[in-house]
């Protein structure tokens, strides 16, 4: 590589910049924050009831408990702006008030929150604390309480919660090729490694707090609305977190409950949640029903494709998930229709969590075209290409591009395909029933407003500022490499400051976003100086005006245009001033109005299920994707399969089951609820296609961090099929309901043998 080849960091796969500091503990998370004087220690009483009202609490016994400094119930509890107000600010922003009144909305909210000297001491005195509840029946599911079911206000994700395009009944009868089916998705936790933790300080009426989330200005206008502060009082930090999948979006009770007590208290108040406090004070994914009917003509042309959901919300909390929005942007269909419904129900937050929509909604909906395809008598692959439509067909949008049928095909020639209709245990591996199946991810590309702030020293070290987050997905590293890219300079001279209320807003972490809207922002920031020190150099010397400035390298603290080189302080020292300095602010362009964007993917699987007790193993898994141009190809990759191994999870493994009397979760750890492990996990591929999306942003990049969990489930669920004829129906699939459908092929063979 010669010099300027060298400076194309966009695209190189840079270990993380952060690795080292995570690796050696010197990254200090949420909990990990020391202030100038030590932290009381808090800890949550959970009610123990999923509806109803507190008759009596009686703290007495946990208050004289050794060590013990506050104990905050709804009788003591300072004032609060009322949960939900300030709805305008958005989900994340409204009042999250905790402990408002005698009310029990749901299994395992805050009743109590007892702080002490030590964690030992507040989980002590926090068993000590006695309620007596009046318990009041629930709602808990909503299939049980469909009467009650409403269309939701607004959807996350898609702009309309009923959309029918064409006649979607008349389309649906005249279909030569019908499939009707009904599908369950069960609840899911995110189950981040670090559990959600707050530590909240504060001083001269300004709050600090310490904690993990993914959008820091959301977060700033939480706490501002409940407590009724201003937002410009709150500051929060957080320079490193241990993932969020959607559960750190937003700020959770632990964190006003923390806020609350150190002020009462005037000390720092620290709360690390525990695991099981997870499963009932952070947010969750609810189980949806969803109901699909699918019609083609003879020749396996689609003609209709309907996809109704149903879901409880948590009361008061305007949350669903946009199941169905995907059936308007898959396949070329004459009709095409979904709608959702909600139950508002007695349940913990339910919210944004990995690829909100996309991820069950493709789980159910690409099972079924698999099976439609059969029915058709179409190798599946062959099936989707047949039906990829030209535009987007529930809007008419161009799309941005459109290179699904590429990833199919190059996906199958690396995965080895064979191709054919579906014909099930017809492949076999000693005891093993093998099976492969084949999946399409899609999944929206969005940007969200952002700012930047890039400041150029004398010495040539660019420091970027913003309050952008890092979850573990290499923003540190890539907007690095933007910067350095940007300005000719070595990645080793960029400082990325994230993580800090006190840095320019940004849309955080989130959506797959993040990288794409606030990468563009730092670009911008970083072209600026580019221009501005062109610009000074040109009054020094009349020799640097009009030169390219995308010619422009900087070297330690000289800076070069071919043959033309200043320093950095000279410049400087001429025209006054410390630094060089630029601020940039981005939004959306009108492209995310006119076309449609997503990303793209296709996944492959292999399974064994044991041809006696059903088991079933994964033995292979291949995903080909386009995310446009690739920012970073060992951060993307990391990105992609991590989202192969939740979907692996949404397949076989992941499920938060509720006791449906009391409207409690019960697998809360991670011994009962699972996450797919590396034992679980086979070879995966992950191969990324170069693109350039021109219209979704600058850098030409589109959104990956959700687009591996969708179409990796159900590329697996097409495989279970393929080696045993069960058509999943309700997900994770259980070896149970798989053996019906195994000992049906065995009998079968014995049969003919
Ligand atoms: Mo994502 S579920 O928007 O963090």
């Amino acid at each position: 590589m010669n010099q300027q080849d060298s400076r194309k960091w966009i695209g190189q796969p840079l270990d993380r910049v952060d690795g080292p500091a995570k690796v050696t503990g010197q990254a200090t998370y949420a909990a990990d924050y020391r202030g100038n004087s030590p932290a009381a220690i808090g800890f949550i009483v959970e009610a123990g009831i999923g509806k109803g009202r507190i008759v009596s609490i009686d703290t007495r016994a946990a208050e004289a408990s050794d060590g013990v400094l506050l104990v905050l119930t709804h009788q003591n509890a300072p004032e609060q702006a009322p949960f939900g107000s300030h709805d305008d600010a958005g989900r994340f922003g409204q009042s999250h008030a905790v402990l408002e009144n005698e009310n029990v909305k749901y299994h395992g909210a805050p009743v109590a929150f007892v702080v002490a000297e030590t964690l030992e001491q507040a989980r002590h005195a926090a068993h000590l604390v006695s309620v007596r509840y009046d318990q009041q029946p629930g709602v808990f599911d909503a299939e049980a309480h469909e009467d009650k079911a409403t269309k939701p206000d607004s959807l996350d994700g898609a702009d309309q919660a009923d959309k029918e395009v064409g006649h979607f009944e008349p389309a649906f009868e005249k279909s030569a090729v019908t499939v009707e089916a009904e599908y369950h998705t069960p609840s899911q936790h995110a189950s981040a490694m670090e559990p959600h933790a707050t530590v909240a300080e504060w001083s001269d009426g300004k709050l600090t707090v310490h904690m993990a989330v993914q959008i820091i200005a959301d977060a700033r206008k939480g706490f501002a609305n409940t407590l009724k502060i201003e937002p410009g009082d709150v500051r929060i930090v957080s320079p490193f977190i241990g993932g969020g999948f959607g559960s750190k979006l937003g700020i959770h009770n632990e964190a006003i409950l923390a806020a609350l007590a150190a002020r009462e208290l005037d000390r720092p108040v620290r709360v690390a949640q525990t695991r099981r406090n997870l499963f009932a004070n952070g947010p969750h994914r609810t189980a949806h029903r969803h109901r699909l009917k699918l019609g083609a003509d003879a020749d396996g042309r689609l003609q209709a494709v309907s996809h109704d959901s149903l879901a409880v919300m948590s009361r008061g909390y305007p949350f669903a998930e946009a199941a169905g929005g995907l059936t308007q942007s898959s396949y070329a269909a004459e009709a095409i229709r979904m709608s959702h419904r909600i139950v508002e129900a007695n349940v913990p937050k339910v919210d944004s969590m990995r690829a909100p929509g996309e991820a069950i909604g493709t789980l159910v909906f690409e099972s079924a075209i698999d099976e439609l395809a059969e029915r058709c008598g179409i190798d599946p692959i062959e099936f989707r290409l047949l039906n990829e439509p030209e535009t987007e067909p529930g809007s008419g949008k161009s799309f941005s591009t459109r290179p699904l049928a590429r990833c199919l095909r190059e996906g199958a020639a690396k995965f080895g395909w064979q191709s054919g209709v579906v014909r099930p245990g017809m492949k076999r591996d000693g005891r093993w029933l093998i099976g492969h199946g084949v999946a399409a991810a899609i999944r929206p590309n969005n940007i969200e407003p952002a700012g930047a702030e890039a400041s150029l020293a004398r010495d040539g070290r660019l420091t970027l500022s913003l309050d952008m987050t890092d979850i573990g997905t290499g923003t540190y590293t890539i907007l690095g490499q933007i910067a350095a890219e940007t300005l000719g300079m070595d990645t080793g001279a960029v400082e990325v400051r994230l993580g800090d209320s006190d840095f320019v807003e940004t849309c955080g972490s989130g959506g797959s976003f993040g990288a794409g809207s606030t990468g563009t922002a730092v670009q911008q920031a970083c072209d600026s100086i580019r221009t501005d020190i062109l610009a000074r150099a040109a009054r020094i010397d009349p020799d640097w005006s009009g030169v390219n400035s995308a010619d422009l390298t900087i070297d330690g603290d000289r800076v070069s245009v071919g043959d033309r080189s200043l320093a950095l302080g000279d410049i400087l020292d001429a025209v006054g001033g410390e630094a060089f300095r630029a601020k940039s602010h981005i939004k959306p362009g009108d492209a995310h109005k006119t076309m449609a964007q997503y990303s793209y993917g296709a996944l492959f699987a292999e399974v064994g299920v044991d041809a006696d007790t059903a088991e079933i193993r994964l033995r292979r898994l291949l995903g080909v994707f386009d995310a446009g141009r690739i920012l970073n190809h060992k951060t993307a990759h990391s990105q992609l399969m991590g989202g192969m191994i939740f979907g692996i999870g949404a397949g076989l493994l992941e499920e938060s089951l509720m006791d449906m009397r009391y409207g409690a979760f019960m697998n809360r750890d991670l011994a009962e609820y699972h996450i797919a492990v590396n034992r679980d996990v086979p070879r995966l591929e992950v191969h990324m296609l170069e693109g350039f999306d021109e219209h979704s942003n600058p850098l030409g990049s589109k959104g990956i961090g959700e687009l591996g969990i969708c179409g990796t489930g159900p590329a697996i669920a097409n495989a279970v099929y393929d080696a045993t004829g069960h058509r999943a129906r309700k997900f994770p699939i259980h070896i149970e309901d798989v053996l019906p459908a195994v000992a049906r092929l065995t009998k079968g063979n014995a049969a003919s043998r």
